[in-house]
């Protein structure tokens, strides 16, 4: 990790480095969110209002880690890189640095329908841990079959649907910024298939063609492939899925890139762990930026946390050593959160390793 100024020390220096270095139109696809950014910005605050409890002296943490197991695979620490498009936006080596930098750091992977490298390549170097992919629906369903086939023999483990954002959120800074993929970076599982037909409205486009529960039933029923929901929001959703066979939940509103002024993902959690059986994983993404984070999602309910646009500043730093650092990053203060508030596993951690104010308890 020579490459790597020693200035960098945080998520959130990664982030400021990014803008200073990738052009305005790509910095505003990338960082920007739908409407007024209320939603982006309630994923956060509403983590930083979650306190932590300290305890002390606590024994046996000598031999404590941070270690977990989801669907079968050993993870490092509770954490996979989210489906992001377009990685070969950020780094000349998109998806193929990140990948790497997972696999280095023991860290899930999930590849998006709309990455800029092909399934196969990226299967070709990722290990077992690092082999999911997200499932965007397409129009016709024999080109969503036909991708399912193709993900399950190139090796993939999980299939990842993403059932949140049947359209673009209105996303005014990078309408603003005029942004356009360059001819350099193209969603490239997808080539030859027919793009979305245009109509004269949401419903008349979009909506003609989004996927439905059937559509997930379908998908359910096609594949060897455990079945992951993303972009659930709602109690009842969850059970729905479940109920259908869905085998794990990632509570996400895609941080806060499709639908603005709804809760943040950290408020809807333990109501969407309460209505699932224990069993069923349930994932969290949306502003996490800290180890601190990445605690109060399990303290709330989570088995694990996704990180988006954070691995695009990352790759635009600093490529895959970029990415690694900032998996690296999180595990530290991960760790060092789980020290501090007494925790040896991730078991150790509970709702009351978060501060609950001495009035509420009272
Ligand atoms: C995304 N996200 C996303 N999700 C998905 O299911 N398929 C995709 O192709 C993409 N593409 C994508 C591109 C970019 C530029 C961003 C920022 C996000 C959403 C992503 O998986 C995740 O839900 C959020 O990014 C998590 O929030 P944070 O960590 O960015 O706050
Ligand atoms: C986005 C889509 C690709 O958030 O999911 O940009």
């Amino acid at each position: 990790m020579s490459a790597i100024p020693a200035d960098l020390c945080s998520l959130e220096d990664y982030q400021h480095r990014a803008q200073t270095l990738l052009p305005a139109d790509i910095w505003a696809y990338i960082s920007g969110a739908s409407m007024d950014g209320f939603t982006q910005q309630r994923n956060r605050s509403q983590l930083d209002t979650l306190l932590l409890q300290q305890r002390i002296l606590v024994d046996g943490l000598g031999q404590g880690d941070c270690r977990t197991e989801l669907f079968g695979q050993t993870l490092t620490l509770p954490l996979l890189i989210a489906p992001l498009a377009y990685q070969k936006l950020a780094h000349p080596m998109g998806e193929l640095a990140s990948v790497q930098a997972a696999a280095a750091q023991g860290v899930g992977f999930c590849l998006s329908t709309l990455a800029s490298s092909t399934l196969e390549e990226v299967a070709q170097i990722a290990p077992d841990t690092a082999r999911w992919f997200q499932l965007y629906c397409q129009p016709d369903p024999d080109d969503t079959l036909n991708l399912i086939r193709r993900a399950e023999a190139a090796g993939y483990r999980a299939l990842v649907v993403t059932a949140d954002a049947p359209i673009n959120g209105v996303r005014n800074a990078e309408q603003r910024s005029g942004f356009r993929l360059p001819d350099t970076v193209a969603a490239v599982n997808l080539q030859g298939l027919p793009k979305p037909e245009a109509g004269d409205s949401v419903f008349a486009c979009w909506m003609q063609q989004a996927p439905n529960w059937n559509t997930l039933a379908e998908i359910i029923r096609q594949t060897h492939l455990p079945v992951i929901l993303k972009g659930v929001m709602h109690p009842a959703d969850a059970q729905q899925a479940v109920e259908l066979g869905v085998q794990g939940i990632i509570v996400s509103n895609h941080g806060g890139r499709v639908l603005d002024s709804q809760p943040s993902t950290i408020e809807v959690l333990p109501a969407i762990r309460r209505s699932v059986p224990a069993e069923i994983p349930v994932l969290l993404d949306s502003g996490i930026r800290r180890g601190s984070d990445i605690f109060k999602a399990l303290a709330s309910g989570a088995d694990a946390v996704l990180l988006g646009r954070s691995v695009f500043y990352a790759l635009a730093v600093a490529g895959p050593f970029g990415v690694a650092h900032i998996l690296r990053i999180l595990r530290d203060e991960l760790e060092a959160t789980m020290a501090l508030c007494g925790c040896a596993r991730l078991a150790d951690i509970k709702s009351s390793s978060l501060y609950l104010p001495l009035s509420a308890s009272i």
